[in-house]
């Protein structure tokens, strides 16, 4: 099976848990020669249609674990590699293509990033290959970047000016739920051509999760000032002041802050039963495992 975005957030962690699962697994990146995680490396380019045959040929399942959050032009970017990929995978008989996308009602509300993610899913499968997708909302675990965003505004503010976003309700999930569920799915007869919902065991509002996080981090939560007037742009930009979040990436992801992501259906959880983890144990163990 291949594993694309395999160097990222998500897929470093998914292909050892593969591996450990018994399949055999190829791990893509535009940069294989630097590569030092497991499974075999292979070189491919979602931006370079040519370069998706050799990854792909003989490959049963592929994960697709790939975005372009950090250039302006990502949704645009980001159809064409799906497009691509969907082709190359169905001109190697690929059986299925498994997702990571966000979490987000199907209509107008949504943010031009989750429209994007939403995008992507559609155009996978639209040469025939059937795609499971999973929709998560923030993703928490050492490195993610929009848990990257949490943990810096908690640890480097005095307290809290946020805007009206965060009372938005959210439901983050550990990124080892995330991995369970992906591994879950690979190569499941009952999961092909299916979207599910997936999220941790909490609702909260961004307050709540900054403030839960807080405690877990500094031991005490954060003044928190609401303010009403701390428009998208003007938010990315003091995140940007705040962490190093790269201010295009921050930009997108605020824009998403608006839009309520919390899980509607459950049905991943008759498929592949087991609790998932409270937002507090993500966070102990997003922090544990930065050992800081
Ligand atoms: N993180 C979250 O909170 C979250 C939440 C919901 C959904 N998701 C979804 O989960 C997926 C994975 O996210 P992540 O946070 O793990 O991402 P990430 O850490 O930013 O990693 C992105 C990966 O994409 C690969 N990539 C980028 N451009 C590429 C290209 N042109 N061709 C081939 N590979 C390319 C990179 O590999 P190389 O640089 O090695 O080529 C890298 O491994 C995304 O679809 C994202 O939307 C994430």
């Amino acid at each position: 099976m291949l594993v694309t975005g395999a160097t990222g957030f998500v897929g470093s962690r998914l292909v050892p848990a593969l591996l450990e699962r018994g399949w055999n697994v190829r791990a893509m990146t535009r940069h294989p020669e630097t590569y030092d995680g497991e499974g075999e490396p292979v070189a491919g380019d979602v931006s370079d249609p040519g370069s998706l045959a050799a990854p792909l040929d003989g490959i049963d399942v592929a994960v697709y674990l790939v975005h372009s959050l950090d250039d302006d032009a990502f949704a645009e970017k980001d159809a064409e590699a799906a497009r691509a990929f969907g082709l190359a995978a169905a001109a190697c008989g690929v059986r299925q293509i498994v997702y990571l996308g966000g979490l987000g009602p199907d209509d107008a509300t949504l943010s031009a990033h989750l429209r994007s993610r939403r995008e992507v899913e559609r155009l996978l499968g639209e040469a025939g290959v059937p795609v499971t997708v999973l929709r998560a909302a923030i993703v928490v675990g050492a490195g993610g970047i929009s848990w990257e965003m949490t943990r810096q505004l908690v640890k480097n503010l005095p307290a809290m000016v946020v805007p009206k976003w965060a009372s938005t309700l959210t439901q983050p999930i550990a990124v080892d739920d995330v991995v369970r569920y992906l591994a879950g799915v690979v190569g499941l007869e009952e999961a092909l051509g299916r979207t599910f919902e997936i999220g941790g065991a909490d609702r909260l509002t961004y307050v709540e999760m900054l403030q839960q996080a807080s405690e877990v981090i500094r031991g005490r939560s954060v003044p928190v000032i609401t303010v009403p007037v701390l428009t998208p742009r003007l938010s990315s930009y003091w995140i940007a002041f705040v962490t190093n979040v790269d201010p295009t990436t921050g930009r997108n992801l605020i824009d998403s802050m608006g839009t309520e992501v919390v899980v509607t259906e459950d049905a991943i959880r008759d498929l592949l039963p087991g609790e998932p983890l409270s937002y507090a144990e993500a966070v102990r163990r997003a922090v544990a495992a930065r050992g800081a």
